[in-house]
């Protein structure tokens, strides 16, 4: 047990993916059980309500202590800062995935899950083993910016979520 947690680990570090908590947890899941409830569905809610001024998260209601607040709002301590993280980044995230993608690949945290992988820092469709970014030069009718703001999202999304 401990080998595999230590070489998770090691590969976490070596694709820059957030530490430790991730080889456990899956956020979006989490989000789905405890959070989706009262706010639908994650990044929605985040574009929707909240938004990042000098680096932190600052809500609707919320203004200079949105992130106090969330110590004591449904979540256990060591997924603070995990999921301020994640409404950060989906609080400033362009949503291409929804609009050219989810028609046809669902949402982007279970397109995440059952299809793609970092292999060697690179993100990879599981089927065609193809890096997504080159893919995408072909596939999903986006154009060279789209390509690279999608491929980045679902870059994060696959360190957020746990594969299938
Ligand atoms: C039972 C319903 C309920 C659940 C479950 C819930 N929330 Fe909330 N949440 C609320 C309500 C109501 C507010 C606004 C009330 C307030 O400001 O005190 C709120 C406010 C927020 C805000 C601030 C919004 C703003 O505009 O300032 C965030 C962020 C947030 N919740 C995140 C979460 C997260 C993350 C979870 C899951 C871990 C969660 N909530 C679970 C009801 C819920
Ligand atoms: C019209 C439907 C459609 C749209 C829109 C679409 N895709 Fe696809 N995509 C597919 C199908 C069908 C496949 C499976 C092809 C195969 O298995 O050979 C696929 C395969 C992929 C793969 C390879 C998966 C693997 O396992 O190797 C990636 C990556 C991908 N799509 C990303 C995207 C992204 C990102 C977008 C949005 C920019 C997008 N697709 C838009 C239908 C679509």
């Amino acid at each position: 047990m401990k080998i595999i947690q230590c070489f998770a680990t090691m590969i976490l570090i070596a694709v820059m993916q957030p530490p430790a908590w991730a080889a456990e947890r899956d956020l979006h899941d989490y989000w789905d059980g405890r959070c989706a409830s009262c706010h639908g569905h994650a990044a929605q809610f985040a574009r929707k309500f909240l938004r990042v001024e000098d680096g932190k998260l600052v809500g609707t209601h919320h203004k200079d202590t949105l992130e106090a607040f969330l110590e004591h709002h449904y979540l256990t301590p060591d997924l603070h800062q995990p999921v301020v993280a994640m409404l950060k980044a989906q609080a400033t995230t362009v949503p291409v995935f929804a609009s050219k993608c989810g028609g046809c690949h669902g949402t982007a945290a279970d397109f995440a899950r059952q299809s793609l992988s970092m292999q060697q820092g690179t993100l990879v469709g599981k089927k065609t083993g193809k890096p997504v970014a080159d893919y995408l030069k072909q596939h999903g009718g986006v154009s060279p910016a789209e390509a690279k703001s999608v491929t980045e999202v679902l870059q994060r999304l696959v360190g957020e979520v746990r594969p299938l």
